[in-house]
């Protein structure tokens, strides 16, 4: 399974902080705001990543995570000249995917539970149509929005319904087959002018071939759109990391965990930073390590 980070956009909710920085790349806590949707890419264990920013934003992606094999992975970069829309990721990024299966993440989606990593680990990976993660929001009509039967089978999904029929947000992470490529290519802009992504979930919905997860309570999947909600994905962050002593999508650490790279790696990685709390993080989690 291929996977890609869509951080596009221009981020104007947070002017006039993304005036002259990705919003994908200021921080949430302690590091950049894409180690987030990153480190869920690596707990699906996909390893070929294809980050889709401006053509501004993509030498600062470039150099924050190079090519990618200090965390064993490989990184490659491609722009969005303009704001297509989310489904363009899958036209753009079609040599990249080739024929295997792929998952897309947006750059500024923070998801962050319990056993997590299991539910990724059990729905990556060989896909046949598509997999969807639901949320319940308050503000259902501010996303993606699935409305499902008594069983919880996906009947449609609508892009920002003025009345949503459910309160089940269809979240930033997708698991796709092969298919979706010609999905996107086939489907018309909308009223917007985009290629949206809720178009090509309703293609596998009509096809018989959209599963959705639900991400229950007590799983936090964080917005980052406007200062306040930032500044609250900090808190949370910041709060457990506190609490628990460990940090959340430290990618080092995910890295080391996944098998990706080996403790000597890890510490040499956390020693390039070691000024900072989590260089010194990086550090002493490969010393644990090897025990
Ligand atoms: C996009 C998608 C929407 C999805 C949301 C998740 O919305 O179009 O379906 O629910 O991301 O973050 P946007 O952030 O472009 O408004």
């Amino acid at each position: 399974m291929k996977g890609i980070i869509l951080a596009g956009g221009s981020g104007t909710r947070l002017y006039p902080i993304t005036l002259a920085v990705s919003k994908q790349l200021i921080p949430v806590g302690d590091k950049p705001m894409i180690y987030y949707p990153l480190s869920v890419l690596m707990l699906a264990g996909v390893r070929e990543i294809l980050i889709i920013a401006t053509p501004a934003d993509l030498p600062q992606f470039r150099r924050l995570l190079g090519d990618g094999s200090h965390l064993g992975l490989e990184i490659d970069y491609a722009e969005q000249a303009h704001p297509g829309g989310l489904a363009e990721a899958f036209i753009i990024g079609a040599d990249h995917i080739g024929s295997d299966s792929v998952a897309l993440v947006l750059g500024d989606n923070i998801f962050h539970g319990h056993r997590f990593s299991d539910v990724l680990a059990e729905n990556a990976g060989e896909v046949d149509g598509c997999v969807l993660f639901g949320y319940a929001v308050h503000d259902p009509h501010r996303y993606g929005v699935g409305e499902t039967d008594a069983e919880g089978r996906l009947l449609s999904v609508e892009e920002k319904p003025a009345r949503p029929k459910s309160n089940r947000a269809i979240t930033g992470l997708y698991f796709y087959d092969n298919e979706v490529i010609n999905i996107a290519k086939n489907i018309a802009p909308s009223p917007r002018g985009e290629l949206e992504i809720s178009e090509v979930n309703q293609v596998y919905v009509e096809r018989g071939k959209a599963r959705l997860i639900d991400l229950g309570r007590g799983f936090a999947w964080l917005d980052t759109g406007t200062p306040e909600s930032l500044h609250e994905a900090t808190q949370y962050v910041s709060t457990l990391e506190h609490r628990q002593g460990i940090r959340i999508a430290c990618v080092e650490e995910v890295a080391l965990r996944m098998g990706f790279i080996d403790a000597e790696a890890c510490h040499a990685r956390g020693e390039r930073i070691a000024k900072s709390d989590y260089g010194r993080y990086v550090m002493a989690i490969a010393r644990e390590f090897v025990g």
